[in-house]
C-alpha cells in the first residue's frame, strides 16, 4: 500500500476514499491508511488510525468498551459529521481530519492542517494550538503545572536524583487535558511505545503526540470540567479499589532498616515518642543477598516473630519487591523461574541478563500469565510470615548501566511484541501481578501495593511514589507538582519520599516536608543508605514537636481523608488537586508563585512553601478562606502575603466545609468513637462521609455506611443522611464544631431538640497544641469555635443553627 511513497519523508493520512458505519461508529479509508471511530459514551470517543490491515484492540490501560451504539452520522459534500448529545465530531474529506465542538458549534480541539502523519515507523497527531490555550496533565512529569511550551518523552526509566527538569522518569501516562475559552477536553494516547508530547515547544501553531511505532489511537475526552473528564478518563482506565485504612497512615522507610532489633526499636519509639504511625517498610536488606522471597538468616531469623510483634504494636510490615531474579543454581525462585519459563528472552531464545542488587539477574515477562503465576506462588511466603504490603521498585527495569536492548521480547498475553512495546507497561504488570497475588494470598484482607514505575490505568493495582527525590527545597515542591500531576492523571494514591531520598535534608527543610506530607495522600518518610537518620525525632525536640503536631493532625483528619478515598474509587477524583482542577479557567493558578498550590480535599487548601522563607504570598481563589490555625477570614480571588514560620504550613478551609474528623490515636488500629464534624460558616456545601470495616472487601457487598453531610448557609441547616449500608459505625457521639459562627450564638436544635453550645476561645483543633516546645513563641491559636456533643444515630440528624 505505502510502496509508491518516499518513506524517508513524512506523509499524512490522506483523503477519504471509502467510508462504512460501523455498531459502536464508523471505518473509513484513506489514500494513506484508514481511520476508526468508536464511541464509549456521550463524551468519549476513541479515534484509530493506522497503515495496517485491522485495527488493534489489546490494551492493557482501558477496560471500558464501546457503548453508544446509535449515532447521527451526516454525510455532507466536504465533511462527515458524528453527533453525540454532548459533543460534534466533524472529520473533513480532503484531507481527513478531525475536529470537535460544542453542540453549539463552540470549537474544542481541531487538527493542524497535517492531521495525523507517517515518519518512518512513528506516528503523530497534530493539533492546532488554540487562543490561550494551556495544558495539565501528563502524570509524574516535571516542569510546571501549565505545560504549554515544553515538550516530554515517555520511555519508563530510573532517573536517580533527577533533576527539576528531569524527562523521562519512571512513570509513562499519556493523558493531558486541554483548557482554553472556558473549554476542556481531555487526549489520552493509548499507545505503549516510546511517546512523545510537544505543548507547543516548537512554535505557537501546534501541539503535538507521537509514538514510535503501533497505531495512532487516542481517546478524545469532552464534558464541563476537569473533574468530570478524570472520571471519563477513569472510566476507560479503570478506578482505585479501597486501600487497607492503615495504608494512610504514616509510613516509616529507610535504606535499610537492618537487624530485626533496629526495626522493632524504630517501631518502639514512634510509641515512646507519642508520634502515630502504622507501617515499617523494609528495604533490600531484609533479603539474603538482595535475593527477592529470601530472609537475610544473620538479620532477620524469625521474620514472622519480628512481624508479630511489629503487629502487638500496631505496625503493618511492607517489604520491596525487585523483579531481578538473581542466576543462581540452588536458588528456588531462579530455578522455578527456568522451569516455568517465565524470563524475558532474546530473539534468539537465549535469556536476557542484566545486572542489579544482587548481581546477574534474569527478569519475570509479566506479560505472560505464566510469570504472573509464578509470581504469586514465590510471593505466597511473604504472607505466611504476615507482610501485608508490596513495594515494587526497580520496574522500569531499572539495571546498572541502564541500557534495556530494544530487541527482547516479551509475550503480551500471547501476541509477542519487544520491549519497545512493552517497556512502559513493565512495572505496570509488575505491579498488578503483586497486587493480584496479595488479592488472593491475603484472602479478603486489603494488602497495600506500591510501585515506582507505572502506566495509565496503574491506580487499579497500585500507588505510586516520585522515586529517588533530592532533599532540596525546590526538589520538595516539585515533588508536590509531580503527586498533583499524578492525580490529574487518574492516580489517587501516590507521594514522594518526605525528607528526600538522595542527600541529607537540613533541620527546616525535613520540618517542612512532613507538614506538606501530613496533606499528601501517601505518607512515607525515606531516605538513602549512608545519609543522615531521618526519624521524625532526628532533627531535634522542636522539629519532633512539629512532625507529631503534624502526623497527629493527620491521624484526626483520617475519617475525611478515607472518605476522599471513597471518592477516587467511585470516581477517580483525586485526594490531590492542583488548584487547576477546581479554577480551570483562573489563570493565577498557574502562575509559577501559585502553581504548587492545591486543594486536599474539596475543603483544605495547602500552600506549600520553601523552608527557607519566613513569609510567603498565597492566592487564594474565589470563595471565602479560614486560615486553619486561628480562624482569620480572607475573602478569595485576592493575593495575600502570609507568616509562615515552621510550625505554621499555610493551611485554609473554605467557607461552606463540612468534614469529619476524629479524636488522635497513635494508629489506625485504634477504635475511636466519637465523629468530630467541623463545619465552616459562609457557604453551602455536601460531603459524602464514608466508613467500613478498613481492611476487608466486604464494602464491595455493602457492608459500609455512607452519610451525605449537607451544610446550608441560607437556611443555616445540616442534614446528616440517614446511613447507607450496613456498616455498624464505631461512633457513639457526634461533636459539632462550628467555625465563623456570631459570637452570640447560643443555642442549635438538633432533630427538634434545643441544646446549648459551649462557646471554646482557645480550641487548638488542629492540635498543634505546642508549636515550639523550646521557646513558645506562639500563645495559643485564638479560634473561636462552637461546640455541641449528642449521642449517635444512624437515622437523618437534622441541626438548625
Ligand atoms: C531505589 C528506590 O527508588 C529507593 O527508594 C530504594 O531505597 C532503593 N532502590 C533500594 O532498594
Amino acid at each position: 500500500m505505502t510502496k509508491h511513497f518516499n518513506s524517508a519523508l513524512s506523509h499524512s493520512l490522506g483523503d477519504l476514499t471509502t467510508w462504512k458505519q460501523e455498531k459502536y461508529g464508523l471505518t473509513g479509508d484513506t489514500t494513506y491508511g484508514k481511520f476508526r471511530i468508536q464511541l464509549y459514551n456521550d463524551n468519549v470517543v476513541r479515534i484509530q488510525i493506522t497503515r495496517e490491515a485491522g485495527f488493534e484492540d489489546f490494551s492493557y490501560a482501558v477496560e471500558a468498551t464501546p457503548s453508544i451504539e446509535i449515532l447521527t452520522i451526516l454525510d455532507q459534500s466536504e465533511n462527515l459529521v458524528v453527533k453525540t448529545p454532548n459533543f460534534v465530531l466533524t472529520i473533513t474529506k480532503a484531507p481527513v481530519r478531525f475536529s470537535f465542538y460544542t453542540i453549539h458549534d463552540q470549537l474544542i480541539n481541531e487538527d493542524d492542517t497535517f492531521g495525523t502523519s507517517w515518519n518512518g515507523e512513528q506516528v503523530t497527531t497534530y493539533k492546532r494550538i488554540q487562543e490561550g490555550e494551556r495544558f495539565i496533565g501528563l502524570g509524574e512529569k516535571t516542569g510546571p503545572l501549565d505545560r504549554r511550551g515544553h515538550g516530554y518523552e515517555n520511555y519508563n526509566t530510573d532517573n536517580f536524583a533527577y533533576s527539576p527538569n528531569g524527562d523521562p522518569l519512571y512513570c509513562s501516562f499519556p493523558f493531558y487535558i486541554g483548557a482554553h475559552h472556558h473549554l476542556c477536553y481531555g487526549i489520552f494516547l493509548d499507545n505503549t511505545y516510546k511517546s512523545f508530547f510537544n505543548f507547543g515547544a516548537s512554535n505557537n501553531r501546534f501541539t503535538s503526540f507521537s509514538a514510535d511505532a503501533g497505531e495512532m489511537n487516542y481517546y478524545f475526552i469532552y464534558d464541563h470540567s476537569v473533574a468530570d473528564i478524570i472520571k471519563h478518563y477513569t472510566h476507560l482506565t479503570g478506578r482505585m479499589e479501597m486501600p487497607p485504612l492503615w495504608s494512610l497512615g504514616y509510613q516509616q522507610c529507610r535504606y535499610s532498616y537492618y537487624p530485626d532489633k533496629e526495626v522493632l526499636s524504630v517501631a518502639k519509639t514512634f510509641r515512646e515518642k507519642d508520634i502515630p504511625a502504622d507501617v515499617i517498610v523494609l528495604d533490600i536488606h531484609y533479603m539474603e543477598s538482595y535475593k527477592i522471597f529470601t530472609w537475610s538468616k544473620r538479620d532477620f531469623p524469625d521474620p514472622k516473630k519480628l512481624l508479630s510483634e511489629l503487629k502487638a504494636l500496631g505496625f503493618n510490615v511492607v517489604v520491596i519487591c525487585d523483579p531481578g531474579i538473581k542466576i543462581e543454581e540452588g536458588y528456588k525462585a531462579y530455578e522455578e523461574g527456568i522451569r516455568d519459563d517465565v524470563f524475558i528472552k532474546y530473539p534468539d531464545g537465549s535469556y536476557y541478563a542484566g545486572q542489579v542488587w544482587p548481581g546477574w539477574c534474569h527478569f519475570p515477562d509479566f506479560t505472560n500469565p505464566k510469570a504472573r503465576k509464578w509470581w504469586k506462588d514465590h510471593l505466597e511466603d511473604y504472607f505466611n510470615v504476615g507482610v501485608t504490603g508490596l513495594w515494587n521498585d526497580m520496574n522500569e527495569i531499572a539495571t546498572w548501566g541502564n541500557m534495556l536492548p530494544e530487541n527482547m521480547e516479551m509475550d503480551f498475553e500471547g501476541n509477542k511484541s519487544s520491549i519497545r512495546r512493552g517497556r512502559n507497561i513493565y512495572g505496570f504488570q509488575m505491579a498488578r501481578s503483586s497486587y493480584e497475588a496479595a488479592k488472593s494470598l491475603m484472602k479478603n484482607k486489603r494488602p497495600f501495593n506500591l510501585t515506582r514505575s507505572a502506566f495509565s490505568g496503574v491506580q487499579r493495582y497500585s500507588a505510586v511514589w516520585t522515586g529517588d527525590n533530592v532533599a532540596y527545597d525546590e526538589h520538595m515542591l516539585l515533588g508536590v507538582r509531580l503527586v498533583s500531576s499524578l492525580g490529574l492523571a487518574g492516580v489517587a494514591f501516590a507521594g514522594y519520599d518526605v525528607g528526600g531520598f538522595v542527600g541529607d535534608a537540613s533541620t527546616k527543610l525535613f520540618a517542612r516536608w512532613i507538614s506538606i506530607g501530613a496533606f499528601s495522600p501517601f505518607f512515607r518518610g525515606h531516605s538513602m543508605i549512608n545519609s543522615r537518620d531521618s526519624e521524625p525525632w532526628a532533627y531535634g525536640e522542636e522539629v519532633e514537636q512539629i512532625s507529631r503536631n503534624y502526623i497527629k493532625f493527620r491521624y484526626q483528619l483520617l475519617p475525611y481523608i478515607y472518605s476522599l478515598f471513597h471518592e477516587a474509587s467511585e470516581t477517580g477524583m483525586p485526594v490531590q488537586r492542583s488548584l487547576a482542577v477546581q479554577y480551570t479557567h483562573d489563570y493565577k493558578v498557574y502562575n509559577g508563585l501559585y502553581q504548587n498550590q492545591y486543594l486536599f480535599g474539596p475543603y483544605f487548601l495547602i500552600a506549600p512553601v520553601e523552608s527557607t522563607k519566613d513569609l510567603v504570598k498565597v492566592y487564594l481563589p474565589e470563595g471565602l478562606w479560614y486560615y486553619l490555625y486561628d480562624g482569620h477570614k480572607y475573602t478569595g480571588q485576592s493575593e495575600i502575603i502570609l507568616d509562615c514560620p515552621l510550625h505554621k504550613l499555610p493551611v485554609f478551609v473554605k467557607a461552606g466545609a463540612i468534614f469529619p474528623m476524629q479524636p488522635i490515636t497513635s494508629h489506625t488500629g485504634e477504635a475511636t468513637h466519637t465523629i468530630i464534624l467541623h463545619i465552616y460558616a459562609g457557604d453551602s456545601s455536601t460531603f459524602n462521609f464514608y466508613e467500613d470495616d478498613g481492611v476487608s472487601y466486604d464494602y464491595q457487598k455493602g457492608n459500609y455506611a455512607l452519610r451525605k453531610l449537607s451544610h446550608d448557609h441560607h437556611s443555616k441547616r445540616i442534614i446528616i443522611s440517614e446511613v447507607e449500608g450496613k456498616f455498624i459505625s464505631n461512633a457513639k457521639r457526634f461533636k459539632l464544631v462550628f467555625h465563623g459562627l456570631a459570637a452570640d450564638t447560643h443555642r442549635i436544635i438538633v432533630n427538634g431538640n434545643e441544646l446549648g453550645l459551649i462557646r471554646d476561645i482557645n480550641t487548638s483543633f488542629v492540635a498543634l497544641e505546642k508549636f515550639d516546645p523550646i521557646h513558645d513563641p506562639d500563645p495559643a491559636p485564638q479560634q473561636s469555635v462552637h461546640t455541641v456533643d449528642f449521642d449517635y444515630v444512624k437515622e437523618e440528624i437534622v441541626i438548625q443553627f
